[in-house]
């Protein structure tokens, strides 16, 4: 009987150098997607139980501590492109100051505290996030209680002459706004996040706060100045990376 392989020349498999380095790179796969799912896990736990102390935390009358957004910002694990714990902690401190409608730009982890807050006070949140991933994620890891309180919002990025910013009809959005979250669109949007002012200005209500977030680059710091002056607004917080800014009262809404 003729061997099923040669004898000399290659090497069957299953046996020699050539498949040790194969089971070998085959564990090492396969440790790779163990770790991963584990990580994945343990992040999944880290924020559904952030999530619930913060909701208790809240439904206490009380702000979160920065150890608490520090897990949950670990927990939603995009610390790149996610908002930092400071920025988290300062949207809820400002956003019970404020009334009326909430509106955020780049959906994210800050929807989710969005979320949280606004169910409490009864206060719509319109989150406009132009990329379909991100949508279906921040709905899929929304706590279904919280559900009500928001409507992400997919819309794509479209051309306004000077700038580009989301594409859909402000008509959807409960008016007059109030707090505006602004995290989005990402900065190789043309013109960055500077759209906000133009197409949403006249919903604002008098004295709306606007946070701005990554004000340390020159293009947010360029944008903060311009809305101060089309939308008669002044700068009352400098938060290092971010920015808040009240509009002018005497700006009416729509
Ligand atoms: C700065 S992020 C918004 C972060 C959000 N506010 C949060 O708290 O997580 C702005 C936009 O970038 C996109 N984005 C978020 N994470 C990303 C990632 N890891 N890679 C590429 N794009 C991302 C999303 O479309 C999002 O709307």
């Amino acid at each position: 009987m003729s061997p099923k392989y040669p004898v000399t020349g290659v090497t069957a498999p299953g046996s020699g150098a050539g498949s040790e380095k194969s089971e070998k790179s085959h564990i090492g796969r396969l440790a790779r997607r163990v770790r991963d799912s584990a990580r994945h896990t343990f992040h999944s736990v880290q924020l559904r139980q952030g999530l619930s102390a913060l909701e208790r935390t809240l439904q206490a009358g009380r702000q979160p501590k920065v150890g608490l957004l520090e897990r949950l910002v670990h927990g939603w694990g995009n610390e790149a492109w996610g908002a930092s714990s400071l920025f988290l902690g300062a949207m809820l401190e400002w956003l019970p100051r404020t009334s009326d409608s909430i509106v955020e730009c780049g959906s994210g982890l800050s929807t989710l505290l969005l979320a949280a807050a606004a169910l409490l006070v009864d206060r719509p949140v319109h989150s406009l996030e132009h990329e379909e991933k991100w949508a279906t994620l921040v709905m899929r890891r929304l706590p279904e209680r919280w559900k009500t309180a928001v409507s992400v919002r997919t819309t794509p990025l479209r051309s306004y002459g000077e700038f580009d910013w989301y594409a859909f009809d402000p008509a959807i959005l409960s008016v007059p706004i109030g707090f505006v979250v602004c995290d989005g669109p990402p900065a190789s949007t043309r013109g960055g996040r500077y759209g906000l002012a133009p197409i949403l200005g006249n919903r604002f209500e008098p004295g709306c706060i606007i946070m701005l977030d990554d004000t340390q680059r020159r293009e947010e710091r360029a944008i903060v100045n311009r809305w101060c002056r089309e939308l008669g607004a002044a700068v009352v917080q400098e938060g290092g990376t971010f920015t808040v800014l009240r509009v002018g009262t005497s700006r009416r809404p729509i």
